[in-house]
């Protein structure tokens, strides 16, 4: 790295949060991971800010031993070494701004330091104290400089999200902002954008001519683990859908930018966001499915329902799993459903986007055993394996004119090759300050205005929400959401 560019980098990173679940899962790990690659700079430190009452030393016997676990092998290497090193820790209350004038106070000088990252690994309901008292003590400055990292759900609606926004921009200037979404840091979501503008064989067929209908599904085994008092307030509809799944359907669905620029791609998400049909308020029933995962068995062992989690209220109808259809209204894709889903304690974590194809006409083969042809799909797996494959029928060998599906690996993983965590590259992203992966404040607006007519449905009807059995793909009721009888979700790749 050149001294230039050094200089320009910032030299502290403070992590609020520090011993809470993203931290620990997330942050650290990829933090790690950045350190092997050597791609921190060697001025960097990091602060590590949370309530426990702990010295450097204790926190960094925190770190060994959680780490120990996420990293095998690591600790105890010189790198990993070096990397606990560069850990100081910060014992401080959010909401107390004697704790962010002792923060201040430990780090370097303005004119010794270009600037300052703060991490917000915090429950979305802390963000205001935070960035209220950063401000008191003078860390907003300075201005342009110091950056902030606000993790999603940005608000709880649309309303909340505004008065954040607002808030933010009193104390903070727009490119000092960097909103998360760590789904937009996966490979395979980067690469969409590869696949469909850099091939010439795909783009043509990315319409309503040729598609029938896109399934984007996000499956995960775990439970909540211990983030019932986040999860119970958030559900799956703002935990994943309304951030995670809506920036999916952005990067699915819309026109080739003009340039690779945060702006430029910003633009043409909100294009799409804002082509989305808004859902009227009596057909939300039509447009989305909510339920909670009941007791079930998951690789073999039995794990509670929701109601039974620790810290969750005992009648809780938050829901686990969230499906919803959305309509794109423009040129490029109208009458063509968009299905998205995801969920906790389902069968399998799996997280893929499938595009199916229309049928091709029968006619040719009607007087074949071939009854009826399966349209092709496209499949990009996000999760756990990164792949891009095709199914396309062939013939199969033999007298009768019968058809085998191939599938068409387009995966671009060589075998020794590994993937980056979305985590890493985000975070890279932050200290190098390119926001074209962060979230524009309209993206996110106009997100939540195309869940809100659910949200508000959803909090006014609270007697009764369908369960599913953990270990399951969710409840038979988001079947309901399909046009048409030939359309099932799709599990496998
Ligand atoms: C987070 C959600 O944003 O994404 C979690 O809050 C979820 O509930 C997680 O488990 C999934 O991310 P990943 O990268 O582990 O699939």
């Amino acid at each position: 790295m050149s001294d230039g560019r050094e200089a320009s980098l910032p030299c502290t990173f403070v992590i609020f949060g520090a011993t809470g679940n993203l931290a620990t899962n997330k942050l650290l790990p990829a933090l790690y991971h950045l350190e092997a690659a050597a791609r921190l700079s060697e001025s960097l430190s990091i602060i590590a800010f949370s309530r426990r009452p702990w010295n450097d030393d204790e926190w960094r016997n925190h770190m060994r031993e959680v780490l120990a676990e996420k990293i095998k092998g690591a600790p105890g290497t010189p790198v990993f070494e070096r990397f606990v090193a560069r850990f100081r820790y910060q014992q401080g209350d959010l909401n107390d701004v004697a704790s962010y004038q002792a923060l201040a106070d430990r780090l370097p000088p303005a004119e010794a330091c270009s600037s300052t990252v703060f991490y917000l690994a915090i429950k979305p309901s802390e963000f205001g104290a935070v960035i209220h008292n950063l401000e008191a003590v003078g860390l907003n400055k300075p201005r342009g400089l110091n950056r902030v990292v606000i993790e999603k759900p940005f608000g709880e609606d649309i309303e909340s999200a505004r008065m954040l926004n607002q808030l933010l921009h009193e104390h903070f200037d727009e490119e000092q902002v960097f909103r998360i979404d760590h789904f937009l840091g996966k490979e395979t979501v980067q690469n969409l954008l590869v696949f469909r503008f850099a091939n010439t064989l795909i783009e043509p067929l990315w319409n309503r001519n040729f598609i029938d209908h896109v399934q984007i599904t996000v499956a995960e085994s775990i439970g909540i683990e211990k983030r019932a008092d986040y999860y119970d307030r958030a559900g799956a509809l703002r935990d994943m859908l309304q951030n995670h799944l809506m920036q999916l359907l952005t990067v699915v669905a819309m026109e080739p930018p003009p340039a690779l620029e945060a702006d430029a791609l910003h633009d043409e998400k909100v294009k799409v966001l804002r082509s989305i049909r808004p859902i009227a308020k009596r057909a939300v029933h039509a447009h989305a499915v909510r339920a909670q995962y009941a007791r079930g068995m998951i690789d073999g062992a039995n794990v509670p329902g929701y109601q039974q989690e620790e810290k969750v209220e005992p009648n809780s109808i938050t829901e686990t799993f969230v499906a919803a259809k959305f309509y794109i209204d423009n040129w490029r894709w109208r009458g063509v459903p968009f299905y998205l889903r995801t969920g906790k304690r389902m069968q399998r974590q799996t997280s893929m986007i499938a595009l199916r194809f229309r049928h091709p006409p029968q006619q040719l083969f009607r007087e074949t055993p071939l009854e009826s042809i399966d349209p092709n799909w496209i499949l990009l797996s996000i999760q756990p394996d990164e792949s891009m494959r095709m199914e396309i029928h062939v013939k199969q060998p033999g007298l009768d004119m019968d058809t085998r599906l191939m599938q068409m690996n387009a995966s671009f993983l060589k075998t020794d090759e590994q993937t980056l965590d979305a985590y890493e590259t985000l975070l890279l992203d932050v200290i190098e300050g390119d926001r074209s992966l962060f979230l524009r404040f309209d993206e996110v607006e106009w997100a939540w205005r195309v869940v809100d007519p659910i949200l508000k449905n959803w909090t006014v009807e609270r007697e009764y929400i369908p369960t599913y059995p953990a270990g399951s793909w969710g409840p038979a009721e988001a079947n309901r959401l399909f046009d048409s009888d030939d359309q099932t979700w799709r599990n496998e790749l």
